[in-house]
């Protein structure tokens, strides 16, 4: 069963449940459907549509379809949230962010428009229903947290490290080479995991626009081994984290310890960005109601990765990930949902008394992925 298959099975409704104690929100979610990047193209030199340039969007740019998923994810919170972030839409009170990148920020505008069309007082032109919202970035190249992972070239290496020193991962690659000989035979490069995981995504945007697949990928895509071995390379990401799941902490041998706390500290940038909002939140700092991130799929799987709750899949576009604060008496608490594709899941972090997990508990969770300077510490790394 897929990912999306086993949360159906724990769909709640969290229509206007206990918004009366929400104090904040944090939400992060991937763009819409985009075609495909001109990267990935260069792993498939079988592609029958290797000669598409895609006019107006370009490589990678966010499709009509796309739009159209972005908004509704805009009118999805809006409807779920609406009571809490009101219909003004104010400087001080929601702060958008992307990464530097034309597909995420069209996204973020696409998520506020829906949000926040102008009311009475904000109406600029009678005929257009749309007010212009700040969408705030930071240059690529300073951007630890949505493209931490290709900014710290050493994840590169300790990935490859891991990928052929790991017994389980050697192992699993032998029981996979059938299906990397097969997929390589038809697509024209050898294949490893990690380009497999880049193909998918190429033949997922293709299928999302529309194209008939071809026929080798018939068994196998968009369900079934090819979406599992895509699906696990976030695992793989951030892998000794799982690893220590399995293995109690027990397993590493010194220099994978340090593998631990890299990449984990990559991932649990998105957990040190919530727990500064809840702080700037809670000694008056800041007045946001909400914060929004516009980013990538691999943003999505790191923020579960580093909860502890990741179910190997690959994001959906607009799929997003909630962080709510909610206050009973003096006492925060903190509320992850996942989005992935229509509904919307309540998550259990293992470590977490119930769904709403005390703060100081959330906090202690946290606290050895969290880094003070995480550009700093990976630029040194
Ligand atoms: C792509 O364009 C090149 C150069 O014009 C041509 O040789 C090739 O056959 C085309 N490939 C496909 C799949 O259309
Ligand atoms: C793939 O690997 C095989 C065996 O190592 C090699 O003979 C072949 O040339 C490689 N093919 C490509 C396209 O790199
Ligand atoms: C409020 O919290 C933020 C985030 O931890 C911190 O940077 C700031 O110094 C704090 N401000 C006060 C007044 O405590």
């Amino acid at each position: 069963m897929n990912a999306q298959g086993m949360q159906i099975l724990n769909i709640v409704l969290l229509i206007g449940v206990c918004n009366a104690d929400l104090k904040l929100l944090q939400v992060t979610f991937r763009h819409g459907d985009r075609t495909t990047v001109a990267e990935s193209q260069v792993y498939y030199p079988n592609d029958p549509y290797i000669n598409k340039t895609y006019w107006p969007e370009g490589y990678g740019g966010l499709i009509n379809q796309g739009k159209d998923r972005a908004y509704r994810l805009g009118l999805f919170l809006k409807k779920n949230y609406g009571a809490w972030l009101g219909s003004v839409y104010a400087d001080s009170l929601f702060y958008f962010r992307s990464s530097d990148i034309s597909r995420t920020k069209m996204t973020a505008e696409l998520v506020a428009a829906a949000l926040f069309p102008p009311i009475d007082i904000q109406r600029w032109n009678q005929k257009l229903n749309w007010q212009p919202i700040p969408i705030w970035n930071v240059p690529l190249i300073q951007d630890i947290l949505f493209l931490g992972q290709f900014l710290c070239e050493k994840v590169a290496i300790l990935r490859k490290e891991i990928e052929t020193s790991d017994p389980y991962l050697l192992k699993r690659q032998k029981e996979l080479a059938g299906f990397f000989e097969y997929v390589s035979e038809h697509v024209g490069i050898n294949v490893t995991q990690q380009t497999s995981y880049y193909i998918y995504m190429h033949l997922y945007s293709q299928y999302t626009m529309g194209y008939r697949m071809p026929e080798w990928t018939k068994d196998i895509f968009p369900f079934g081994q090819f979406e599992d071995v895509a699906g696990y390379d976030y695992v793989i990401q951030s892998y000794t984290k799982e690893m220590q799941k399995y293995n109690g902490g027990m397993y590493f041998l010194s220099k994978q310890i340090f593998v631990f706390i890299l990449t984990s500290q990559y991932t649990g940038v998105w957990i040190r960005e919530w727990l500064r909002n809840v702080d700037n939140y809670i000694n008056g700092t800041a007045t946001y109601r909400a914060l929004f991130y516009s980013g990538h799929e691999i943003n999505i799987a790191g923020i579960l990765n580093s909860l502890n709750v990741f179910i190997p899949h690959v994001p959906e576009f607009a799929s997003s990930v909630i962080l709510e604060l909610h206050k009973y008496g003096e006492e925060y608490f903190v509320r992850a949902l996942h989005k992935n594709l229509d509904t919307a899941v309540e998550l259990k972090i293992p470590g977490c008394n119930g769904i709403y997990c005390h703060l100081d508990t959330f906090r202690n969770l946290f606290a050895d992925i969290i880094l003070e300077n995480p550009l700093e510490s990976c630029r040194k790394m």
